[in-house]
């Protein structure tokens, strides 16, 4: 998708040629002298429009535009949240086939959130998954052009929300291949070719260098699967060697089948989104490419199936993380927090200022904030604080969860240094207790996207998320160097 901003206000925007001309009209609009501008007064004060965000009016060919449809689209207050509500409505109702270009203008100076908004909701609402469909329908929209009169005070906010839109389709991509298509070997080979085409490095690990660094737990869940392994190490480095970098370690389970300790069948499908973690970091590697900070970070992806065959590893096992720590693996289902513990622990020898770990950790953190705002974990204040801002600026919500040492208690067992469940209660707690125990040598944060990395339902599929919250604490890193 081609995106340029233009620095137009209604005068400029009607003699652009386009297919739809969404207008973006805020409470208190005050008209310009323009022909368009007056016909947008009109509507409101017949109040055949609401200034209110997701109040439309649909035009065809009005003589005071260029555009074959015009959509008045409320946008209130004109916040990011209220823009992106009206765009996605507006376009919602726009998009058909003949859509080959679209304008997208402000009626009155935008603020810089809701530029960003506008990114996002059209990216969203004209992203389609492609791959596995014999006829595909054409994406035929190749260039949308926002503008506003202070198009210059935005361009910023503007150049990064594009490159934040790539990563979360690279995300969103990899998120939604089913897992035939979206295997450990696929994503390591989707890594490699991101890293050739962006010029950051990346490096594939396989069962055998996994076995000499010691990674016995993240084998375990592995081992029940006919498809090997993959850890991937991704690096980008825009800062001298010296600098010590970020490091994003993402769960890579390219299906969930729950293990021995099985799922039921129903929804099982939805477990193919369970290496969301490890697309929001190949996301993430995209965006840094395409800013080019001076910041340098580091991605780990531990990927495998978590299957059911002779060799699968059975409810009671003890196996030896890379971290020396035994684990005794009460429930296999539980099996994200046994990839992240290895590669928690390989991360020690970067020696990073933080890290961040990004998971579809647990069904219990669904439940307790579904699928508005992420769960984020932090033992590190000032990291927990970064994350939470970053959330925000990015409209990327997460919301702080705690880690007071009693949520550990479940975890004890006589027969290994750690069991790998707790009980139901505070799931997404007690899971992520279990990651603090190998977060010990650095500053550490664990953000559980169960909720949010995917939508159910009939809209089923990849969010892109938590890319922006990611990108945006990373670009913040660098602003303060
Ligand atoms: N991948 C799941 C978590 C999950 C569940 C994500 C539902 C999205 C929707 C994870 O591996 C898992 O199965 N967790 C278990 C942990 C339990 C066995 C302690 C869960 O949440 O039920
Ligand atoms: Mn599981
Ligand atoms: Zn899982």
């Amino acid at each position: 998708m081609n995106f340029e901003l233009k620095p137009f206000g209604l005068v400029g925007v009607a003699s652009e040629k386009c297919d739809v001309l969404v207008v973006l009209v805020p409470h208190g609009f005050k008209p310009a002298k323009d022909d368009l501008s007056s016909l947008v007064a009109q509507t409101l004060k017949s109040a055949d429009l609401e200034a209110k965000a997701g109040k439309l009016l649909h035009l065809y060919r009005p003589i005071q535009s260029n555009a074959t449809r015009v959509v008045l689209a409320g946008i209130g207050e004109g916040s990011a949240k209220e823009v992106r509500t009206a765009v996605t409505a507006a376009i919602g109702g726009a998009k058909t086939s003949s859509l080959k270009k679209l304008v997208v203008a402000f009626a009155a100076p935008a603020r810089e959130d809701a530029v960003r908004a506008t990114v996002q909701a059209v990216a969203d609402a004209t992203y389609a998954y492609t791959l596995t469909k014999s006829k595909p329908e054409p994406r035929t929209l190749t260039k949308v052009s926002i503008t506003t009169t202070n198009a210059t005070e935005v361009q910023a906010t503007f150049d990064r929300a594009i490159a934040i839109v790539a990563g979360c389709e690279v995300a969103k991509e990899w998120a939604n291949r089913p897992a035939n298509h979206a295997t450990p070997t696929h994503l390591g080979q989707a890594a490699q070719e991101l890293a050739k085409a962006s010029k950051f490095s990346c490096e594939v690990l396989g069962p055998k260098e996994v076995a000499k660094l010691g990674m016995g737990s993240f084998m375990a869940v592995a081992q029940g699967s006919d498809e090997p392994l993959r850890f991937i190490v991704l690096r980008y480095d825009g800062a001298a060697k010296s600098k010590a970098p970020t490091v994003l370690i993402g769960k890579g389970i390219t299906f969930d089948s729950g293990g021995i300790s099985i799922k039921p069948a129903g929804e099982m499908d939805e477990m193919k989104f369970d290496m969301s973690g490890a697309a929001s970091v190949l996301g993430v590697f995209r965006t840094l490419a395409l800013l080019k900070p001076a910041i340098n970070v580091v991605g780990l992806i531990a990927s495998c199936e978590n299957m059911i065959n002779g060799k699968a590893v059975k409810p009671g096992d003890v196996v030896t993380s890379m971290s020396g720590q035994t684990i005794e693996i009460l429930n296999t289902d539980a099996e994200g927090r046994l990839v992240l513990c290895d590669a928690l622990t390989y991360a020690e020898r970067f020696k990073p200022i933080a890290v961040v770990d990004i998971a579809t950790l647990t069904g219990a953190c669904v439940v307790a904030l579904g699928g508005v705002r992420s769960g984020l974990f932090a033992a590190d204040e000032a990291l927990g604080q970064a994350l939470a801002t970053a959330g925000d600026h990015a409209q990327d919500l997460c919301w702080r969860m705690p880690l007071d040492d009693d949520y550990a208690d479940g975890l004890k067992t006589s027969f290994a240094d750690v069991a790998n469940i707790g009980g139901r209660a505070g799931g997404a707690v007690t899971a992520a207790k279990f990651l603090q125990r190998f977060a010990q040598k650095f500053p550490w944060a664990h953000l559980d996207i169960a909720g949010t990395a995917w939508k159910s339902g009939a809209a089923k599929g990849a969010t892109g998320r938590p890319v922006g919250l990611l990108v945006e604490y990373l670009m913040a890193q660098a602003a303060t160097k």
